[in-house]
């Protein structure tokens, strides 16, 4: 058949003896004992109420019935006061996956170019790839740049035929964040150059502040809204998009879910949004007090850095090129002592052969597995 679609460009191959990454991904999956550190998911919600919330919604067999299509106006409430942006319009969509996909869709065309990054997300650069005619990937895995795209780098790229330009803040992998000058500035070069900001604040609660483009170009940003990282929830796959009536209203006639989200992911989703001030320090100083011991262990080891520290997720990069050690095959000897971490490759078209990247939102127990295991990880491989 040859009118089927081209593959995605930066799919990836699945490591050594897996047949397909599905495979690999259930491989992973189904080990209980395996050590969570591939995903930036959390695994440190330690009270019942989300759960609770979930199982009270499934006895009340109400799953039957199929959600309202936009999603449960409590929830878009919680979600806008979550972000004081009350004033904006909401779509509640199954992950910041499906609104990155829907603003792609929505706003690309041939002529245009999207402006993101590398490191990066690359499904993001995916997405608009399909679309798009360019997708202007800039390099920022350097010092000089702060390991973010920065404003400067932006007007450098920018163009006539500009539509977005996509900030992940914090930026997985790396960690860096902005500050309230750069959101600014942001949010000018979105209104002076007429194009839209996608803001994508998939990790931005346990970044040590945070800045809402929207707050300052309110129709020129769409922020992407997750419920995979902080309120632990990756596998019910439940998020949103925000922005002004006008898009939110140009985005309706192109909806997937047009039978709404998932109503279990819902009920659990205004109850993390409820209770979120019971759980969140706890969770944050973990996190925080997880990284500082993975630097006081990376310290300790000749030719490795951590690229960007402190990182402003719940991930970070290991930078071990000076080593000769491939990231590949670094994460492959985890894999075998049954801690799950990700290659540069996973994030990074350029650099991919530089750094590690490691997810740290996991009981203390496990990160000091980690710390006994990864030096013992690159002394093994630089033999
Ligand atoms: C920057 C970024 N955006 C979006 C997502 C996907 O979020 P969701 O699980 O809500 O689809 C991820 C997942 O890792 C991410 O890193």
């Amino acid at each position: 058949m040859d009118n089927l679609k081209k593959p995605r460009k930066h799919a990836k191959k699945p490591p050594k003896e897996f047949k397909s990454n599905n495979e690999f991904f259930e491989h992973v999956f189904n080990d209980k004992e395996m050590i969570w550190m591939g995903q930036n998911t959390n695994h440190l919600h330690e009270t019942n109420l989300i759960q609770d919330a979930m199982i009270s919604c499934i006895e009340s067999k109400e799953y039957c019935k199929y959600p309202p299509p936009e999603g449960f106006s409590e929830l878009q409430k919680l979600i806008l006061k979550d972000l004081d942006l009350e004033d904006l319009d909401i779509l509640i969509t199954a992950g910041g996956t499906e609104s990155l996909y829907l603003c792609m869709y929505n706003l690309l065309e041939k002529k245009n170019n999207a402006i993101t990054c590398d490191p990066g997300y690359l499904i993001i650069d995916d997405f608009a790839d399909r679309f798009a005619g360019e997708v202007r990937a800039v390099p920022i895995y350097n010092e000089e740049c702060h390991y973010k795209l920065t404003p400067k780098l932006v007007r450098e790229n920018i163009d006539e035929n500009t539509k977005v330009v996509v900030l992940i803040d914090p930026l997985n992998p790396l960690g860096s964040a902005y500050t309230e000058e750069e959101i600014k500035e942001f949010a000018e070069i979105a209104i002076e150059n007429d194009i839209y900001m996608i803001h994508d604040i998939t990790y931005k609660d346990f970044a040590r502040s945070h800045y809402s483009v929207a707050k300052y170009a309110p129709s020129h940003a769409i922020t992407i809204y997750s419920f995979s990282k902080i309120s632990g929830m990756a596998g019910l796959r439940i998020g949103a998009i925000i922005s002004s009536s006008e898009l939110i209203a140009s985005i309706r006639p192109i909806l997937i879910n047009d039978l709404g989200t998932n109503l279990v992911a819902q009920a659990g989703a205004i109850t993390a949004l409820r209770s979120k001030e019971t759980w969140i320090e706890r969770i944050v100083t973990t996190t925080r007090n997880n990284q500082k011991r993975i630097k006081k262990m990376i310290d300790t080891i000749d030719d490795i850095f951590i690229v960007n520290y402190p990182s402003d997720g719940n991930m970070l990069g290991i930078d071990i090129s000076k080593t000769g050690i491939n990231p590949e095959k670094l994460s492959e000897n985890l894999l075998d002592k049954k801690i799950f971490t990700r290659q540069g490759s996973y994030t990074s078209n350029e650099f991919g052969d530089k750094y590690l990247r490691v997810s740290f939102s996991i009981p203390e127990e496990q990160v000091k597995i980690f710390c006994k295991e990864f030096p013992i990880a690159i002394e093994e491989l630089r033999e």
